[in-house]
């Protein structure tokens, strides 16, 4: 082990112009604006319109404000590795395609699926590369297209989930910030729960497997939010256990933005105050890979250097975890 750690130097998000509101989603399926703001809080999201728009164009401007707000040239990037469960295509990938268009011409990429819990798994993966002292600048990001996989006829779904993302730059430092700590877990069972059943090798598309639907998202809500509520919670408390954290430790707690029943019980759970809770929720619903990095990008102006934060996510597969980092930045 070095005593190298992984520092986030920069982060930059991006959302879409066009905002689909409660008020739209009542004229499309039968809601309404009291039920899904008491359910979820969500207001609104964003939504990526136009012609051949992929996750991509996301990544890439939430990548090029990055590289500007940091002063760093794309072609000192060593690697790029973008969370997502809605790439331009299934091969190849979206963080290829995000390089490329950045000038990131000395990076290999990769893409990385483990939906609403992407980010976090990527940022854990990415601060490995660093922490080996083989890799200087690594970006991260965490970026969705869920309206290309959303059924606007399905009101279970389609009030939840928007389009947007964000990215940061992780690079080494030998200060006490940056990546300390992250426990990740993975439940298979969840394949039954929350998932999209075409497009795969298992179900590759065809005409009937369209006209059934099967390439849209699903999830049996009731279900999927007891697994979030205890295990995003449990998780949490367990990361704050393992390094000697209290409530009173935590500057900030930065949740997937799902629901905000499911971030007020974690925060119950780390007794963390409201008014440490990162919360977006309400203009860009769930994001899936996206919510951590938005979360980040919107709360930057307010985070101090040596603030400790708590990450964590639950979400499709099932996947969740918490990660603990010391902000490496003072606001600029
Ligand atoms: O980010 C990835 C992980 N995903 C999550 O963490 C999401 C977790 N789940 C949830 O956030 C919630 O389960 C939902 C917001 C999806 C649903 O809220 P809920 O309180 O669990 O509602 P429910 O599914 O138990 O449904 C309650 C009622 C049902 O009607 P009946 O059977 O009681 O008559 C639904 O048909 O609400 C009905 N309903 C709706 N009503 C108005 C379901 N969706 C809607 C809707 N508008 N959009």
């Amino acid at each position: 082990m070095t005593n190298i750690k992984a520092a986030i130097t920069g982060v930059h998000g991006y959302v879409p112009d066009y905002v689909l509101t409660n008020a739209e989603l009542e004229t499309m399926v039968d809601t309404s604006d009291e039920w899904i703001t008491t359910r979820t809080g969500i207001k609104e999201r964003r939504i990526l319109k136009g012609v051949e728009q992929g996750t991509s164009v996301i990544g890439v401007e939430a990548c090029k404000g990055l590289l500007e707000k940091t002063g760093t040239d794309p072609m000192d990037i060593d690697l790029i590795i973008c969370a997502t469960i809605t790439p331009d295509f299934p091969f190849p990938a979206t963080a290829n395609i995000v390089g490329e268009e950045i000038g990131a011409k000395n990076a290999w990429s990769f893409d990385m699926g483990a939906a609403c819990s992407g980010f976090l798994y990527a940022l854990s993966t990415a601060a490995q590369f660093i922490e080996t002292g083989k890799y200087k600048k690594v970006i991260v990001i965490g970026a969705d297209k869920m309206s290309s996989i959303i059924n606007y006829e399905d009101r279970t779904t389609c009030i939840i989930f928007g389009d947007g993302g964000g990215a940061v730059l992780l690079e080494p430092t030998e200060e006490n910030v940056g990546v300390v700590d992250s426990i990740l877990k993975t439940d298979g069972t969840g394949v039954n729960f929350l998932g999209m059943p075409g497009g795969g090798s298992r179900v590759p598309a065809t005409v009937e497997s369209v006209q059934a639907k099967k390439h849209y998202a699903f999830q049996e809500g009731s279900t999927v939010f007891k697994f979030a509520v205890t295990n995003m919670a449990d998780v949490s408390a367990e990361i704050m256990e393992k390094n000697n954290l209290k409530g009173e430790d935590i500057a900030w707690l930065v949740p997937h933005q799902a629901n905000k029943r499911i971030i007020d019980a974690t925060a119950r759970r780390m007794e963390v105050s409201d008014d440490k809770v990162m919360m977006n929720i309400e203009k860009y619903g769930n994001t899936t890979a996206g919510t951590l990095p938005l979360c980040l990008w919107d709360y930057e102006s307010q985070l101090k250097k040596g603030d400790n934060l708590i990450l964590a996510a639950f979400g499709g597969g099932f996947t969740w975890g918490s990660l603990y980092l010391k902000w490496a930045y003072d606001p600029k």
